[in-house]
């Protein structure tokens, strides 16, 4: 128990009781061994770098409970069924959430988009694989100063058409949610992502195609306009 104690010390920091015993959840049901740091704190999550029993890596992402930012900035993604529960209980509203990226991510590796390999999730707590090296998270592309952009801007297209036939947009896409690992692009933040029919789907997609536009074209990649995409994307 005292050791247990100690691999909580940093979650217990930031994070209530029934977080921390999530993760304990967690800990005991296999799918984590041991915590490290955090990778990142954002407005509605932290990401823990953590360890399996045979020290493989693992990134564990931490939705937070009771963020005001988070609250407000969920609503526009979300659906019917999830406004209901929003509406009546954020925090059941953000297990949602979670379980929907877990999914999203999901279909997203079988449909072979490049994306950390989910692994589990519970409550507010999501698993996946760690993208990186030595415990060193791969970069976002808005931090690579130098590269073979024409290529990974190829495969970040197809990876948008790739994910829209596998019936999802991702809606929060552009050089802040993409990492470059193993010389390619992989799409991580999948929490706000919506299904093909979603009120709001084909703004985001549009949104995500001139995200991705735009930096590509900021470090001198001849991109294909926008509306083309987006015309062989819906219309293929
Ligand atoms: N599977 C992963 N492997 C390595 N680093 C990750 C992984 N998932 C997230 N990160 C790191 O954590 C940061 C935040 O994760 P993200 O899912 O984008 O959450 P948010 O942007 O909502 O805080 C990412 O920018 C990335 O640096
Ligand atoms: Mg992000």
């Amino acid at each position: 128990m005292e050791k247990d104690r100690e691999k909580f010390e940093t979650l217990e920091e930031v994070f209530d009781y029934s977080t921390v015993m999530t993760a304990y959840k967690l800990i005991r049901k296999g799918i984590v061994d041991r915590f490290n740091g955090a990778i990142s704190s954002g407005k509605e999550s932290r990401v823990y770098l953590a360890f399996t029993k045979q020290d493989e890596f693992l990134a564990v992402k931490i939705y937070l409970t009771s963020s005001a930012e988070f609250k407000r900035g969920m609503r526009i993604y979300l659906d019917e069924e999830l406004y209901r529960i929003y509406t009546k209980n954020f925090r059941q509203a953000v297990f949602e959430w979670c379980k929907r990226e877990f999914n999203h991510l999901r279909i997203a590796y079988n449909a072979k988009v490049n994306v950390p390999r989910p692994i589990d999730y519970l409550n507010n707590i999501l698993v996946m694989e760690f993208l990186g090296e030595n415990g060193k998270p791969a970069p976002l592309l808005y931090t690579i100063a130098k590269f073979d952009f024409e290529a990974i801007y190829k495969k970040t297209i197809t990876f948008i058409e790739l994910l829209y036939k596998a019936g999802i947009i991702h809606a929060d896409l552009s050089e802040y949610n993409i990492v470059l690992h193993k010389q390619e692009p992989f799409f991580l933040d999948f929490g706000q992502s919506v299904k093909k029919n979603h009120p709001n789907a084909m703004n985001f997609l549009l949104r995500d195609i001139k995200n991705v536009n735009k930096f590509f074209r900021s470090r001198g990649v001849k991109v294909i306009e926008d509306y083309e995409i987006f015309e062989k994307i819906v219309n293929p």
